[in-house]
């Protein structure tokens, strides 16, 4: 796990949006892992201000995001779908079909996580997941106890969650009670895994996710067994990381050797 800690919020989702944005350019048929919440908004919006200023080409990108409430049609203010709209997709020039979220309202959910599960696989499989991370450390809505192992599928959500998500929806008895999710599994699957935590309050589940044991009761912990992930962190999210240290001197290292090499290059 690469552990970079940025002085701010704002720098660390420029920084988010640059990994992404560098991912775009170098594959510009890319398959990208999108999320939602409260995280990524700087992120998307930074996404939105490189395609309009400095013309980033989202035309042959594909997305597939983690999740979406049970029961909430896409054009429900609350939904994943309707965030996704609202906040990225209206911003670049990717194309409609290209984009998927799962389908809230599907009459027959098990086909429907399946084929979610088909449609990643025939695209590709995904090259860059980009991740939230709950306060009671799930990804995605793999709540404490998911499987490691587990694919798309339905998930109730946790009280946590719940009251961490009343804000959006006016009270707690508003939020619905499930969701449709990626597993652990299928974002396991992904190529690269950007995970990006801002706040004090995600300060415990961080720790947990990069210093404490694997464990299916901090899901993100199993990032650990991915041979590839990033987590982009502000000051406050890294708050609580006993090993800070070292995790500054991975990145001063990675900049000298990034530097001798433009120097060697330009000579
Ligand atoms: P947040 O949600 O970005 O709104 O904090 C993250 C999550 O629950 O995965």
């Amino acid at each position: 796990m690469r552990v970079v800690i940025h002085s701010t919020a704002e720098v660390a989702s420029l920084a988010a949006a640059d990994l992404i944005s560098q991912k775009v350019r170098h594959r510009p048929r890319c398959v990208l892992g999108l999320a939602t919440g409260s995280t990524p908004l700087a992120v998307y919006r930074e996404l939105g201000r490189l395609h309009r200023e400095e013309g980033l080409d989202f035309s042959q990108v594909t997305t597939f995001n983690l999740d979406e409430y049970v029961g909430l049609p896409g054009t429900h203010p609350q939904s994943y779908r309707y965030f996704m709209e609202e906040n990225l997709f209206k911003h670049i020039n990717v194309r409609p079909e290209r984009t998927h979220v799962p389908d809230g309202r599907a009459l027959d959910f098990d086909r429907h996580c399946e084929s979610y599960e088909r449609q990643i696989s025939q695209a590709g499989g995904i090259d860059l997941q980009l991740l939230g991370i709950g306060t009671d450390g799930h990804i995605a809505f793999n709540e404490p106890g998911s499987s490691l192992g587990s694919r798309t599928r339905i998930k109730t959500l946790a009280g946590q969650t719940i009251r961490d998500n009343a804000r959006f929806f006016g009270g707690e008895d508003q939020v619905p009670r499930m969701a449709v999710t990626m597993g652990v599994g299928t974002i396991l699957d992904s190529r690269q895994c950007l995970l990006l935590a801002i706040g004090e309050h995600k300060a415990k589940a961080i720790r947990e996710t990069v210093e404490g044991p694997v464990t299916a009761q901090v899901t993100a912990s199993a990032l650990q067994l991915h041979r590839d992930v990033v987590v982009v962190l502000d000051e406050a999210a890294a708050g609580l990381l006993e090993r800070r240290e070292y995790y500054d001197q991975v990145e001063r290292v990675r900049r000298e050797m990034e530097q001798a090499q433009l120097e060697r290059g330009s000579t």
